[in-house]
């Protein structure tokens, strides 16, 4: 969808659509307001009637409202007033542009942008207002012979106040482009496993790093061997499918100073290996190479932007599965580390892909490190499908996250890496071994990874619970894309 800023008068707009708010208690917004007034009290006298209800979610679309110069005037329920919150005016954004696309409207003017958020401004309100809306419309049919017609909604007008345009319109570029890493991220997770090898996603990291403007270079078996990524290796032993290991950069600040690196895990699909998953659902395991999907994402995000910072993203790609080649457990590997690791569980196998590449990003000389994963069953126990696990071993980081997390709406919450958890990963036969047994299995999954981070500032997003949805609406969500876009955001604001 196309976005546009305009202050606009609601009532005397020509537009296919004008889409306002109306509260709980017949309580309309201020755009609603004005074409009560210039209709003659025509909404309040529908609300009267009680043909909206004003609960959250909740429209009624009216057509030929006297004095309304659009064809269409759209009411959108926003709950009660004093608990409008971010999630509120998220949701009836969606339901607004969810309402418009059964409709024949191409365009429409969207007035809930000047609601009132408490402790927003409107350059979040915008961001989200484009992120909700392209959300709203997503879909994957790619794969389906015969697909639905497309909504006709092609371009929305942002209602703001002259004085708010060019804030407005720089917050519409960073929402569009965020909503556009998020539909990237989506698709890419969402693709099936047999459509997705690793060389497959590295084929379109390569296309999308054409399209946006950002270098992508691959690395390959060979070349893995030659640095000693043996834990890597380990797991991609057993698929038919080479590993890849992209290398992705946006070089925006010139390569002056540090890099902030991210890293992705990207195993397309997870069997679990000789320590096979169980059948049920396992087709979900085709998700977990959401962590590089966000990577992808977000480096097309910084070059669409064209963040002034220097964004290197990695992402070890490869497939778990069992085989006579697999690795099997009781395998001991060397890391590229030299640290080596006992391999009791072939379906901990995001740990040993991540291994190898944080160690491969010490030659960055990074800012600091984020890696972004589905790693642990036990993390979705933790926080459920609310908000992703961090951990780090830099406090501002896990701080900056957090944040970062609070504002986009994309939450993440911290949980500890004390030292003693280290315990767990003790092996008779190697330096430590690939899992720490069932307690604090998201942390101990961590503190694995925090064996290979003591040369830079790290932090670990576990996305298990929040990367995708399963059941009726089974699909990628496209978190953490918003988190990690609002952190570069925050960082490229500092330089
Ligand atoms: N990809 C899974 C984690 C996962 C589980 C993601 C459920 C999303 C939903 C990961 O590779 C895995 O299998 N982890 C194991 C670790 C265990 C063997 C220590 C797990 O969580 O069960
Ligand atoms: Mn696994
Ligand atoms: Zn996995």
């Amino acid at each position: 969808m196309e976005f546009s800023i305009k202050h606009v008068s609601p009532e005397a707009c020509r537009s296919a659509c004008v889409i306002v708010g109306v509260y709980e208690n017949r309580q309309l917004s201020p755009a609603a307001e004005r074409i009560d007034q210039a209709s003659q009290g025509y909404l309040r006298e529908v609300l009267r009637q009680g043909d909206l209800s004003g609960k959250l979610g909740a429209t009624l679309l009216l057509r030929g409202v006297p004095g309304c110069h659009a064809e269409r005037v759209l009411l959108v329920g926003l709950g009660k007033l004093r608990e409008f919150s971010d999630k509120a005016y998220r949701q009836a954004t969606q339901a607004a542009v969810k309402a418009l696309a059964t409709t024949e409207a191409r365009e429409a003017v969207n007035c809930l942008v000047e609601l009132p958020v408490p402790s927003r401004n409107l350059s979040w309100r915008v961001r989200q207002a484009v992120i909700s809306a392209e959300g709203a419309l997503y879909r994957f049919d790619a794969l389906k012979s015969k697909r639905e017609d497309a909504p006709r909604l092609a371009r929305m007008t942002l209602a703001v106040a002259r004085s708010e345009k060019s804030d407005a319109e720089k917050a519409a570029r960073e929402g569009q482009a965020i909503a556009a890493g998020m539909k990237t991220m989506r698709d890419l997770a969402n693709l099936p496993p047999n459509h997705c090898t690793p060389l497959k996603l590295a084929e379109r990291a390569r296309q999308l790093s054409e399209e946006f403007g950002f270098e992508c270079t691959t690395l390959g078996r060979e070349e893995m061997e030659r640095l000693g990524m043996n834990a890597l290796l380990a797991v991609a032993k057993g698929s038919c499918e080479p590993p890849q290991l992209l290398v992705l950069k946006h070089m925006g600040n010139g390569g002056q100073g540090k890099p902030i690196v991210l890293v992705g895990k990207g195993v397309t699909f997870d069997s679990g290996g000789i320590s096979l998953k169980p059948a049920a659902d396992m087709d979900e395991m085709k998700f977990d190479m959401s962590g590089a999907a966000s990577v992808i994402a977000a480096l097309q995000i910084a070059a669409q932007l064209k963040l002034p910072l220097d964004l290197i993203g990695l992402a070890p790609c490869v497939e778990n599965l069992p085989s006579g080649s697999a690795t099997k457990p009781g395998d001991v590997v060397t890391t590229m580390s030299g640290q080596t690791v006992e391999i009791l569980n072939t379906d901990a196998e995001g740990r040993l892909i991540l291994c190898d590449a944080l160690t491969y990003a010490e030659r960055f000389d990074p800012a600091c490190v984020i890696d972004v994963a589905t790693l642990t069953g036990a993390c979705v126990i933790a926080l459920g499908h609310v908000a992703a696990g961090v951990f780090g071993n830099d406090e501002r980081l896990v701080r900056a996250l957090l944040q970062a997390g609070e504002e986009s709406g994309d939450r993440a919450w911290q949980l500890p890496l004390f030292d003693d958890y280290q315990e767990q990963l003790k092996s008779n036969f190697a330096d430590f071994a690939n899992i720490g047994g069932r307690p604090a299995g998201a942390i101990t999954a961590a503190a694995f990874l925090s064996r290979f981070t003591s040369k830079f500032h790290w932090a670990h997003l576990d996305i298990a619970g929040v990367a995708y949805q399963s059941g009726k609406e089974k699909g990628s969500t496209g978190r953490p894309v918003p988190l990690l876009a609002h952190f570069l955001l925050k960082r490229a604001a500092k330089t």
